[in-house]
C-alpha cells in the first residue's frame, strides 16, 4: 500500500488595498506600460499599517479549512513559508496554530524565499509519507511590501503581499500517476548564487529587517532554463511528461517567465494558472493563492495533473506534480 498526501481543502486571503501601477508614476521614473510590458503586473496588494504575515496567514488557513470542512483541532500539523515574518521568533506557523485556537500537533516554518511553498510542500509530503502527522496545513505568507526600497524602480514594483493555504491529508493510493495527491517532487539550491536576490540585513548582521536587492536580469536568465528543468524532472520520477499536464501553477514573478517555462514544456498558455496581474510577485504565497485562484475560476478540477515550480533567492528552485 502507498501513502498519498491528498489535497482536502484550499484558500487564500489578500489585503484590502490594492495599488494599481499608475500609482508609483507618481514617485518613481517608471510607467504602467513598463511594468506591463516587462513584467505582465498589473497591481498588487499591500497589508495595511499593522496587518502581519500571520494575520494574512491565518485568513487563508481559516478559508482552506472551511473548504475542507476541517476544523484546526483536525489538524497535526501546520508548515508556513515565509521569508517575512511577523517577528525574528516564534515561527508564523505557531502563531497561526494559536490565532485557529488549536492546541494539537505542531507547528514551524520553513524558508527558500520564492520556492518556499515548493520546500514546504515537499516537507509536508514527507511528514504524511513518514506517518508523523495524517492532516498537514501548508501555508505560504508574505508581505513583501515591508523589505521594499521605495525608491528602487527595478524592485518596488513588482512585489505584493498576500497569503494561501492547503490541506493535505493521508490516503491511501496504489503507487502509480493515477493516484490522487503529490507523486513527485524535486529541489534544488546553489548558494553561488545567493548575491543574485537577498535583503541586505538581518538579525546577525545589521539588527535591522533590511530591504530586498535583485539582479533581476541574472535570476531572469536563471529562471528560464532552471523551471523547465526541474519541473521536467519531477514528472521524469513519476512517468509523466508534458502532454500529461492540465495545469501548470507556476510561481508569478513575471509573465515572461511563466510564458518562455510553458513553452519549454510545450503547454499551451490556456493551460497555465496565471494571477501575476493582479497579485504581483507574492513570493512563497505566490503558488497556493494561484491554486486557490485557480479553483475558485473552475479551472484546477479534481483527478487533474498540476505542476507547480518556483525560484527565488538562495538560488533555491524546485517542482511539485500532483493530482488534484
Ligand atoms: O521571485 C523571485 C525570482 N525573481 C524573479 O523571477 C524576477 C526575475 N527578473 C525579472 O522579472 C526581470 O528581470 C525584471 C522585471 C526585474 C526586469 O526586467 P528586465 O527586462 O530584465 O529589465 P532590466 O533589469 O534588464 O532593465 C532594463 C532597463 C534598465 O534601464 P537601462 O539600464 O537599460 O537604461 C532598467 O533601469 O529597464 C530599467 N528599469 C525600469 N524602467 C522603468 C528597471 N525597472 C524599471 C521600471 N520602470 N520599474
Amino acid at each position: 500500500m502507498t501513502i498519498r498526501s491528498v489535497v482536502r481543502g484550499v484558500g487564500h486571503y489578500l489585503p484590502e488595498r490594492v495599488v494599481e501601477n499608475a500609482e508609483f508614476e507618481k514617485t518613481l521614473d517608471t510607467t504602467d506600460e513598463w511594468i506591463r510590458s516587462r513584467t505582465g503586473i498589473e497591481r498588487r496588494h499591500f497589508a495595511a499599517e499593522g496587518e502581519t504575515t500571520s494575520q494574512l496567514a491565518i485568513k487563508a488557513a481559516q478559508a482552506a479549512l472551511d473548504d475542507a470542512g476541517m476544523t484546526a483541532d483536525q489538524i497535526d500539523a501546520i508548515v508556513v513559508a515565509t521569508s517575512t515574518p511577523d517577528h525574528t521568533f516564534p515561527s508564523v506557523a505557531t502563531m497561526v496554530q494559536a490565532g485557529l485556537g488549536s492546541t494539537t500537533g505542531f507547528a514551524y516554518d520553513v524558508q527558500a524565499v520564492c520556492a518556499g511553498f515548493i520546500f514546504a510542500l515537499t516537507n509536508a509530503n514527507g511528514l504524511i509519507l513518514s506517518g508523523q502527522a495524517e492532516r498537514v496545513l501548508v501555508i505560504g505568507a508574505e508581505t513583501f511590501s515591508r523589505i521594499m526600497d521605495w525608491t528602487d524602480r527595478g524592485t518596488c514594483v513588482l512585489f505584493g503581499d498576500g497569503a494561501g493555504a492547503l490541506i493535505l491529508e493521508a490516503a491511501e493510493g496504489t503507487g502509480t500517476a493515477n493516484d490522487r495527491g503529490i507523486l513527485a517532487s524535486d529541489l534544488h539550491s546553489d548558494g553561488r548564487y545567493k548575491d543574485l536576490l537577498y535583503v541586505d540585513g538581518g538579525v546577525s548582521t545589521t539588527g535591522t529587517a533590511g530591504h530586498l536587492r535583485m539582479q533581476g536580469n541574472a535570476v531572469f536568465k536563471h529562471a528560464v532554463t532552471k523551471l523547465s528543468e526541474t519541473a521536467h524532472a519531477a514528472l521524469d520520477k513519476i512517468g509523466l511528461s508534458g502532454e500529461n499536464i492540465d495545469w501548470i501553477v507556476p510561481h508569478q514573478a513575471n509573465l515572461r517567465i511563466i510564458s518562455a517555462t510553458a513553452e519549454r514544456m510545450q503547454v499551451p498558455m490556456d493551460r497555465v494558472v496565471v494571477t501575476v496581474q493582479d497579485h504581483g510577485n507574492t513570493s512563497a504565497a505566490s503558488i497556493p493563492l494561484a491554486l486557490s485562484v485557480g479553483k475558485a475560476r473552475g479551472q484546477i478540477k479534481e483527478g487533474q495533473i498540476v505542476v507547480t515550480e518556483a525560484i527565488g533567492g538562495g538560488l533555491a528552485w524546485g517542482s511539485v506534480v500532483l493530482r488534484w
